[in-house]
């Protein structure tokens, strides 16, 4: 092989976190540093001026760091109280935390069908779940849009039908962190709560798990932050309520604080790789589309195929080094634990669709224009065939 075919063909990662890190310099190391001097491990400075960094960023009144997004979903609900009896609407089309941190308070997932072009919550589909919800003498709490990929969800509508309903709304942003509705950020559009994951993988991201909560009362604000510490009262050694393990490590707020300095440009850098696959594969394949209300952080690149093309596309995407990423092969009624949840009035047949549709291509703030031109040229030939 000669030093070109080499280099052709040399292994694409599906997110490169080590292009990031180059770009961080010794920032992140330095910051480690820092927190190796002062020894607060737990609940250190950095925690809280992340904190700060984070409410100011989306404009929310609290910012609730916590150790993972499915943790900050899951404080919420806690605080809220929800549990047996409580059914909560969620989206078939999405990561199983959405549904799993209903389940673990005790309550019923309902789940409802997503949108063919946004993948998100599909409001009229969320309406029937309501309904689903009642006839089964459920009482329906509260309702968790998923921002898939990325996108914001559509957050009047679903809001309207909560407030029909008297439900709370709980975003679950896990992957879209920095994405804006209607010219507002995720975390600051007066949603009762909304929930991140820092997970390695995700648009900002620390070195292990991590998440947030972002609120703007006060009241729930107090309550998730008392359950992050084992529902602490004014007494430490009083606990007020029965709450988790649920801190964010001082170690990986450093990390954040550094990486949010340069998340806005990262993001602006994912929209140019977006816009760079639209323009070469939107004739052969169906590519995301962003309405006018909506922006995304592409958390995942996903495009759309006829049902039985995707296998063949990644194989031979493999075959040249590039990787691919099924997100996701079974909508949560499909997959074991939760194929007993109630389903929305009408069934779910955009999920059920997607499945066998979508398949993700290598999506990151760093991917260079001749590795984007070698990932878009190998899928045209694979889908010409
Ligand atoms: C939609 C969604 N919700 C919740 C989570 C849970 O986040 P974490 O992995 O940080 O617990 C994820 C992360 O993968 C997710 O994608």
């Amino acid at each position: 092989m000669n030093q070109h075919a080499f280099v052709e063909e040399s292994p694409i990662p599906f997110i490169d976190v080590a292009a990031q890190r180059r770009r961080l310099g010794r920032a992140v190391d330095d910051a480690i540093a820092r927190v190796l001097g002062h020894c607060q491990f737990i609940q250190g400075p950095e925690v809280r001026a992340l904190e700060a960094k984070l409410a100011a960023f989306c404009g929310a009144r609290h910012a609730v760091a916590c150790s993972s997004g499915t943790d900050a979903l899951r404080l919420v609900l806690m605080a809220w109280e929800i549990g047996p009896g409580d059914a909560v609407i969620c989206p078939a089309f999405t990561f199983c935390a959405t549904a799993e941190v209903v389940a673990l308070a005790g309550a019923t997932p309902v789940l409802a069908d997503v949108l063919p072009d946004t993948f998100n919550l599909d409001p009229a589909s969320c309406e029937r779940a309501v309904a689903t919800a009642k006839r089964l003498g459920l009482k329906p709490k509260a309702v968790i849009p998923v921002d898939l990929f990325g996108l914001a969800a559509d957050h009047d509508a679903i809001a309207a039908i909560a407030a029909a309903h008297g439900m709370a709304v709980l975003d679950d942003a896990a992957q879209a962190f920095g994405a804006t509705y209607k010219g507002r950020k995720l975390g600051g559009l007066g949603a009762a709560a909304a929930a991140t994951s820092f997970f390695p993988a995700k648009p900002l991201s620390c070195y292990g798990d991590g998440g947030a909560v972002f609120i703007d009362s006060d009241d729930l604000a107090a309550r998730v932050r008392s359950l992050r510490v084992h529902g602490e009262g004014a007494d430490k050694y009083d606990a007020a309520r029965v709450g988790i393990t649920g801190r964010l490590d001082t170690i990986q707020a450093a990390i954040l604080l550094e990486k949010l300095k340069i998340f806005p440009d990262e993001i602006a850098a994912r929209d140019v790789v977006a816009r760079r696959y639209a323009a070469g594969l939107g004739d052969l394949a169906t590519v995301p589309s962003v309405g006018g209300q909506s922006t995304s952080v592409w958390a995942q690149y996903t495009i759309r195929l006829a049902p039985g093309r995707r296998d063949a596309l990644a194989a031979a995407l493999k075959a040249r080094g590039i990787p691919t990423a099924v997100y996701y092969a079974k909508p949560l009624h499909r997959q074991t634990a939760y194929r007993n949840c109630p389903l929305a009035d009408g069934g779910l047949p955009v999920s059920e669709r997607l499945a066998e549709e979508v398949i993700s291509l290598p999506m990151h703030a760093y991917l260079e224009p001749a590795v984007q031109d070698r990932i878009i040229t190998a899928v045209r030939g694979a889908l010409a065939r």
